[in-house]
């Protein structure tokens, strides 16, 4: 599919949009771009939206461009605004494909004051430290309430942490309904008609990048759904691909949707996911005796997966809902093996932090995987309580009963309160409550 494109010797190439009364969209499109922030796959191209709100004590612009496209940005806004005009420089977002025209554009309007979130000025720091000192900025923090006025017309502002920055915030134009929502509600796809009711298709777009950019922060999408939806915006004006103005609600709902755990697995059962491979049946061996040790402990449901020959990120959605996460690898060539490596860098769309995760395998000589894998769990911010089983070669009986035993023990980490673990009874081979301290 190919989005519509207008080249730039159209006459209307670098034409403002005026999207409500009094607000002109001035962004850029970038039709060319494949990959963006080396991650994310722009088959569609995408844009950086910018916009210029008039008052009648002045004018504000919200966000900026990226820099190789800043020539076509001021373009556009000199045909709404004269640079004295401008008296606030609206920041929803610090990332430099929004902030690539900014230091130009202070240089062009240097009265203009400087809107951003409070938690933003550490970044905007980092961002100007090529001959700008923040002593000298004249830039404003916000939080949800504060607004700025221009006279007739007044921006309020929202604080949206994590969409997907710590930085991010967004900015509701009231007596218009508008909400400049930053990367939220954006998409990578680029189609010069700007509105989505006449753009191609882009559903497909809006959701692979929730997926890729919003996922992780679920939680904070919804914390900025709970500010946002009361509004009942008229249209919702995203920093990237189409103005959303056929029914907005829609995209709010859609995010609300996207935002909760995808499966429903019950709210009282913990799930614990065995994923491993085994190039001689031990490390297999291994998983079903954690399992067996696992299952054992009421309240915890528990799965295993033989990852060999799948295509790991079918895996994610499961991990994404799972309580516990274990990987099991034998070592081969002083690592894990690439299935497993594969299957730990697909998780950094989802948010991991607190999760239980642990790691087991057998090994021929020095057994790395085990310990490679705990390291990686603990940068992915997972809690690893538990010290990895490691088996040289082939699991002894004595060695079983311990996997079962590691599995028990993972499992009732998911279960037993903090202040009253539980604890095995070696001659039952059953788990006991501690008794509660008096
Ligand atoms: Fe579009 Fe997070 O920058």
């Amino acid at each position: 599919m190919q989005p519509h494109r207008t080249q730039p010797s159209d006459d209307n190439f670098y034409a403002p949009v005026s999207i409500a009364d009094d607000v002109h969209w001035i962004g850029a499109f970038d039709p060319g771009l494949r990959e963006f922030d080396i991650i994310l796959k722009t088959a569609n191209g995408t844009s950086y939206n910018a916009y210029c709100v008039r008052g009648s004590a002045g004018v504000a612009i919200i966000d900026t461009v990226k820099a190789s496209c800043a020539d076509v940005f001021f373009a556009r806004l000199e045909q709404v605004a004269a640079y004295h005009e401008i008296r606030a420089i609206v920041l929803n977002h610090l990332e430099p494909d929004h902030t690539g025209a900014l230091p130009e554009l202070m240089r062009r309007a240097p009265q203009a004051r400087l809107y951003l979130s409070y938690k933003a000025p550490v970044m905007l720091k980092a961002l100007l430290k090529c001959g700008v000192d923040l002593d000298d900025l004249s830039f404003t923090t916000t939080d949800t309430g504060d607004t700025v006025s221009l006279g007739n017309r007044t921006l309020r502002f929202l604080h949206t942490p994590f969409l997907h920055w710590p930085d991010t915030q967004m900015t509701w134009f009231e007596e218009e309904k508008v909400l400049f929502s930053g990367d939220a509600f954006g998409c990578h796809f680029c189609d010069e008609r700007l509105f989505d009711d006449r753009c191609t298709d882009f559903g497909h777009a809006f959701d692979y990048y929730f997926q890729h950019l919003m996922r992780p922060f679920r939680h904070h999408v919804l914390a900025a759904l709970d500010l946002v939806e009361p509004l009942r915006p008229r249209l919702v004006a995203p920093a990237h691909g189409p103005v959303l103005r056929h029914q907005p609600e829609r995209y709010l709902a859609r995010y609300r949707t996207l935002a909760h755990t995808r499966l429903a697995l019950g709210e009282e059962a913990k799930t614990l996911i065995i994923f491993y491979l085994s190039a001689y049946g031990n490390t297999a061996r291994m998983a079903e005796a954690i399992r067996a040790g696992a299952e054992r402990v009421p309240g915890v449901r528990v799965w295993s997966y033989d990852i060999q020959g799948c295509e790991v990120g079918a895996f994610v959605d499961l991990i994404e809902s799972a309580d516990g996460i274990v990987f099991g690898s034998p070592t081969i060539n002083g690592d894990a093996v690439k299935p497993i490596w594969d299957l730990l860098s697909s998780l950094t769309v989802v948010d991991l932090r607190g999760k239980l995760g642990a790691a087991f395998g057998s090994y021929g000589w020095s057994g790395e995987a085990v310990p490679m894998i705990e390291d990686r769990l603990k940068r992915l911010r997972l809690r690893v309580p538990e010290t990895g089983m490691r088996v040289k070669l082939i699991p002894t009986d004595e060695e079983l009963r311990q996997c079962t035993a590691f599995g028990l023990k993972l499992a009732q980490h998911l279960v037993a309160p903090r202040d009253r673990p539980l604890w095995l009874d070696a001659m039952s081979g059953t788990l006991r409550s501690s008794p509660v301290s008096v």
